[in-house]
């Protein structure tokens, strides 16, 4: 039977001759990234068991190989020295077995004992396609091995909850180990819970956690906590709010709350509002991990569930974003490029200038991946900033627009279109004589962080290759600039 007509198909289901074929499609696409994690064919989504082990970052993510939709997922592993240069590793965990037959599903890793446990939700569908999850672990040993527990470590859902029970974050807290859990009310709203263990294999439900967010979207996925100077951060993907101005306008949301630290005894976390961790088109299922500098380091999901996206037609879908450093600045979540990333660069260009009601270009500023720093300066502009990704017919846009006091990401006419359904601009407002744009631009990307970090746009776009240029505006009034590029 052709793989092709089974959902949950294996990756033996594919002939070689078949992987060969989709292999060289997914090899062909002119949208390969250059410096972002990618699938070596099929779909990744969500970045699972972040960690350092062993002198090693590692890295997994979601994998479906043998295309580009949600079909049966396993584990990829990656791992790199430097958060930057990532070797593939290969399948890390891969489904099968009574309790993971329909996928194994997004969790996280702690180490533990000299090995790194690593915790996932075994996807189940009976013959009725009911879903029943089971929170499952494996462990890797210092040679690298992994192996699978017999049995789930946590076999049933509380009641009170439904179905929807999965993503696992562990931590250590004053000698106990803990886990939250995303889960789903039976009355259909979302929540996290907690678990408490010794060892890692025996757990104990401790109860839901308490927020004031008790009627917040249906399901609560990819939970992570964690605590920073001096605070405890819920980051987490609801499903199910609606869009309201600027916010929420993705099909699903990806945030964060920041409170006092989470009250393990009671389970209450006190907090302030819910933020939307990122402002592009597509961002989901963020994960952090601690690093041995102590750095909060953060990466996400390039991508959304339930989109086509342009390179399905070549076999593969999605990437996952640039390492963050996330830190706390009054009372929001700053993030900020990793500095290790400064050893992707190459050549460098300069410009500076002062520009009125013209769009103007300059040496050495084009191409496909790079990375840029612009820092504007208004003088009595309406709107001033970048096109970039650009040419005669296409553009992507940021820029700030001093009359409606927004900075403003535009991919109408960024390339092949796709998400239309929620919309081509995206926004935030604030009101800026100055404003920094760090840009990192790849084949099919850009990350963009505004004024160090406060916000980031992160949006896939998918330009022709001829599309390269780089243009600074400033329209209805003058803005000067300083720009730096780099070539990677
Ligand atoms: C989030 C998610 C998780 C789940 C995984 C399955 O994108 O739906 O909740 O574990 O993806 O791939």
């Amino acid at each position: 039977m052709c793989y092709k007509k089974k959902k949950y198909s294996r990756l033996e289901d594919m002939s070689e001759q078949e992987w060969n074929q989709l292999v060289s499609r997914v090899n062909s696409c002119p949208w390969r990234q250059t410096f972002h994690i990618q699938p070596i064919s099929g779909l990744l989504n969500d970045p699972n068991g972040f960690s350092f082990y062993n002198g090693e970052y590692h890295l997994f993510y979601q994998w479906h190989p043998l295309g580009p939709s949600h079909g049966l997922k396993y584990w990829y592993h990656t791992k790199s020295n430097d958060l930057v240069n990532w070797e593939n590793v290969g399948i890390g965990l891969e489904p099968g077995d009574y309790f993971d037959s329909h996928g194994a599903y997004s969790g996280s890793a702690i180490e533990h004992n000299q090995n790194l446990y690593l915790f996932y939700t075994g996807n189940t569908r009976d013959e009725n396609l009911v879903r029943h999850p089971y929170q499952c672990l494996a462990v890797m040993n210092l040679n690298g091995d992994i192996s699978k527990f017999e049995k789930p470590i946590i076999e049933e859902v509380p009641k009170g909850y439904t179905e929807h029970f999965r993503d696992p974050k562990v931590w250590k807290e004053a000698g106990r180990f803990y886990a939250v859990i995303g889960a789903q009310r039976t009355d259909e709203t979302g929540c996290t819970v907690l678990y408490s263990s010794v060892d890692l294999i025996e757990w104990m439900f401790e109860g839901e956690i308490k927020t004031k967010l008790d009627n917040f979207g249906y399901m609560w996925e990819c939970p992570d906590y964690f605590e920073l100077q001096n605070n405890g951060v819920l980051l987490f993907s609801p499903q199910g709010l609606k869009a309201s101005g600027e916010n929420y306008r993705n099909i699903y949301q990806s945030g964060y709350l920041i409170g006092e630290k989470l009250d393990l005894q009671h389970k209450v976390f006190n907090h302030g509002s819910f933020i939307e961790l990122d402002k592009g088109f597509d961002f989901y299922a963020a994960q952090t991990m601690e690093d041995p500098n102590g750095r909060r380091i953060l990466i996400g999901w390039m991508g959304l569930p339930e989109i086509n996206y342009p390179t399905d037609e070549n076999g593969w879908a999605h990437c996952l974003t640039i390492p963050r450093e996330i830190s706390i600045h009054g009372g929001k979540l700053k993030q900020s490029p990793i500095l290790e990333l400064k050893s992707l660069r190459k050549t460098e260009f300069n410009a500076a200038d002062s520009i009125c009601n013209e769009t103007k270009r300059y040496d050495g500023f084009s191409g496909v991946a790079y990375e840029l720093v612009c820092e504007f300066e208004n003088g009595s502009a309406a709107e001033f900033g970048i096109e970039f990704r650009a040419n005669s017919d296409e553009k992507t846009i940021i820029k700030y627009d001093a009359v409606q006091r927004k900075v403003i990401l535009d991919r109408t006419l960024s390339g092949k279109e796709f998400g239309l359904d929620y919309g081509t601009t995206r926004a935030f407002d604030i009101y800026l004589e100055k404003i920094k744009f760090h840009l990192f631009v790849d084949s099919s990307s850009v990350e963009i962080f505004v004024n160090e970090g406060v916000e980031v746009f992160t949006s896939r776009i998918f330009p022709s290759e001829n599309s390269i240029d780089i243009r600074f505006f400033a329209m209805d009034g003058k803005a000067s600039f300083k720009a730096v590029k780099w070539d990677y």
